[in-house]
């Protein structure tokens, strides 16, 4: 089933169940080797599940419910499938913020493993229609439209240091913030989160980025004012842009153009993570 966060939709299943999780990466088509996020509907469920070190809990504590997932070692008690942590002795845990997603939880009273509700490779779903157009489920929860519209930022605290695994829809600058500490770069190795695969939040269409006037024949996604149909953020607002970012992509990438010219978006707040997906979905497949 599909149920909607306040960043994405997710697709999700019984986190305690291999079986269940199991089907998650069928469906998404998913490499076994990329783990998922146990979504609870409090901190304290999430406590119980991974050992999280006086900073992790600041953490928590200062922004859930909401865009954030802290990734911690997994305690020995937890009742997570393995399968969901794709074998690493780690822990993805989010307390999502959206309504729908808490009183789901709540009802459940497990944790729920939830990756974005999208074929591996395509754009995040934002709507429930989108859900339906990718996938063939038995429910789909519709919650409207997603406000963030991007993942959730994705910080882990397995060594000395806080790294920033994937950006996201929590900025960068508040999580140093609140933790007065610079975030470390994740180091090379085989648990970069697929976020950091290179072509990974593709449209169909090719995309060209940093676009002043575009070409013949393409369809323009702009940002700031502007006359063209399709626009991220009129007022120049990348809060805003953040959240039609993948809607747009995915009404334009619809009409089958032979190429989308995207407008240069500002690298601060969360227009450094709408940057990061866009350079991704224009790297070459
Ligand atoms: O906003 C979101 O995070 C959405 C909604 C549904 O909550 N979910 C989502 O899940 O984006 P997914 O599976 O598409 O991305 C999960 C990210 C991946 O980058 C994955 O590698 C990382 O979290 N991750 C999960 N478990 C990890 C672990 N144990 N170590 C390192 N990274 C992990
Ligand atoms: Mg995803």
């Amino acid at each position: 089933m599909a149920f909607p966060t306040e960043t994405v939709y997710g697709l999700g299943a019984d986190a305690t169940q291999d079986h269940a999780v199991a089907k998650i990466y069928a469906a998404k088509g998913r490499p076994q080797f990329n783990p998922l996020i146990a979504h609870v509907p409090h901190a304290e469920a999430a406590f119980e599940l991974g050992e999280f070190s006086e900073a992790a809990k600041r953490l928590a504590e200062c922004f859930w419910p909401g865009p954030l997932t802290i990734v911690v070692p997994r305690r020995n008690q937890c009742t997570v499938s393995l399968l969901a942590s794709a074998g690493l002795p780690s822990l993805a845990l989010r307390v999502p913020q959206h309504e729908t997603a808490l009183d789901l939880l709540r009802a459940v009273g497990r944790p729920i493993v939830a990756p974005s509700a999208n074929p591996s490779g395509r754009i995040s779903p934002t709507t429930a229609d989108h859900v339906r157009q990718y996938l063939q489920l038995d429910m789909i929860l519709d919650g409207g439209p997603c406000t963030v519209g991007v993942e959730s930022t994705v910080i882990s605290f397995l060594d000395d240091m806080p790294t920033l695994l994937r950006l996201g829809g929590l900025a960068r600058a508040e999580i140093e913030d609140a933790l007065s500490t610079i975030l470390a770069e994740p180091r090379a190795g085989p648990l970069h989160a697929p976020g950091q695969l290179e072509s990974h939040y593709a449209p169909s269409a090719k995309l060209h980025l940093n676009v002043a006037e575009p070409a013949e024949g393409e369809v323009f996604l702009a940002f700031g004012p502007s006359q063209h149909r399709y626009n991220l953020s009129p007022t120049g607002n990348v809060v805003e842009a953040a959240a039609n970012l993948f809607r747009m992509l995915h009404e334009i990438d619809a009409k089958h153009p032979k190429s989308i010219a995207v407008a240069r978006i500002p690298n601060v707040g969360l227009g450094e993570a709408i940057n990061d997906r866009l350079k991704r979905a224009a790297a070459p497949r």
